[in-house]
C-alpha cells in the first residue's frame, strides 16, 4: 500500500538564539564539517523541499557537493511562480530533477515560463501551495522521504499541519539578536505550548563548536 505522506524530516541550523537567518541578508551558519552532516543527509533524502523565499534569498544550489552521493529531487514552493531564471536551481534544472509548485493564483505568463523549462510544475492548492495535498502528490509519485530545508515560514506551515516526523537541527555557536531575523518558526506565538509537545530527544552528537540535535514527534 501506498503511505499517504513521505516522512518528513526538517533540518535546519540555528544560531544559540533560535534564529535561522537574517531578512534580506544572505548569511552562512554552518561550518564546513557540518555541511558534510547536512549534504550526507540529502544524499539519503529523495527529496529536498524548501520556500520562494530561501531560493529568493540564498540563491541555493540544493545539491549533494560536500560527499558523494545522488542529488534529490528539489522541490521549491512558489505559489505565484515568480522564480527567476537566471536562479541557480532554474540555470540547473536540465540535469538535477526539479519540481517547482504553484497555486491557482499563478498568472498565465509565470505558468507558460515554467511550463516551457526542464522541469515539473505542479499545480497545488488555492491561494498558497496546500502542503497536505502535495504530500499526497509527492507519495504517488513514489516519494518517500523529503527534507524540509525551511525558511521559518515554511517550516511553521508544516509544523502547524503536524506534517514534520523528525527534526535534526545544528546548533551554532552564533547570537543574531531580534530584528531582522527569521526564526526556526515564524509567525504568532501559540497560546499554550502544543499538545504534541514536547518532542522526545533521540540523540545529541558534538562536532567541534556545534551541537546536531535529533528529535523525534
Ligand atoms: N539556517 C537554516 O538552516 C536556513 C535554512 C533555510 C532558510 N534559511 C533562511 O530563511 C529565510 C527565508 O525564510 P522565510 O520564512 O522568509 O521564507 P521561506 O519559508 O523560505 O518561504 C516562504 C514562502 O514560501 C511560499 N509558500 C508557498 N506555499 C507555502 C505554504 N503552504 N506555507 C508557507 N509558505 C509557502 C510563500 O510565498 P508565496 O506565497 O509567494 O508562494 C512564502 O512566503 C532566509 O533568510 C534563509 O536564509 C535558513
Amino acid at each position: 500500500m501506498v503511505n499517504s505522506k513521505p516522512k518528513v524530516t526538517l533540518s535546519a541550523a540555528i544560531t544559540l538564539d533560535g534564529k535561522i537567518g537574517q531578512k534580506n541578508n544572505h548569511i552562512v551558519l554552518s561550518s564546513k564539517s557540518d555541511k558534510i552532516r547536512v549534504h550526507k543527509l540529502r544524499a539519503k533524502s529523495d527529496a529536498i523541499l524548501v520556500g520562494k523565499n530561501t531560493v529568493q534569498q540564498d540563491d541555493p544550489l540544493l545539491t549533494v557537493r560536500y560527499t558523494k552521493g545522488k542529488n534529490p529531487i528539489r522541490i521549491i514552493l512558489d505559489s505565484h511562480g515568480k522564480i527567476q531564471n537566471n536562479s541557480r536551481i532554474i540555470k540547473s534544472c536540465k540535469r538535477i530533477s526539479t519540481i517547482i509548485v504553484v497555486s491557482e493564483v499563478i498568472s498565465k505568463s509565470n505558468l507558460n515560463r515554467l511550463q516551457k523549462l526542464p522541469i515539473d510544475v505542479i499545480i497545488c492548492g488555492k491561494n498558497q501551495v496546500n502542503i497536505t495535498k502535495l504530500l499526497s502528490i509527492l507519495s504517488k509519485k513514489g516519494i518517500k522521504t523529503v527534507l524540509l530545508e525551511g525558511g521559518g515560514t515554511l517550516n511553521r506551515s508544516f509544523l502547524n499541519k503536524n506534517l514534520i516526523d523528525e527534526m535534526i537541527i545544528a546548533l551554532t555557536p552564533y547570537i543574531l539578536g531580534s530584528k531582522n531575523t527569521i526564526d526556526l518558526f515564524e509567525g504568532v506565538s501559540f497560546p499554550e505550548l502544543k499538545t504534541k509537545l514536547p518532542l522526545k530527544l533521540k540523540n545529541v552528537q558534538k562536532t567541534g563548536n556545534e551541537i546536531i540535535l535529533n528529535y523525534k514527534f
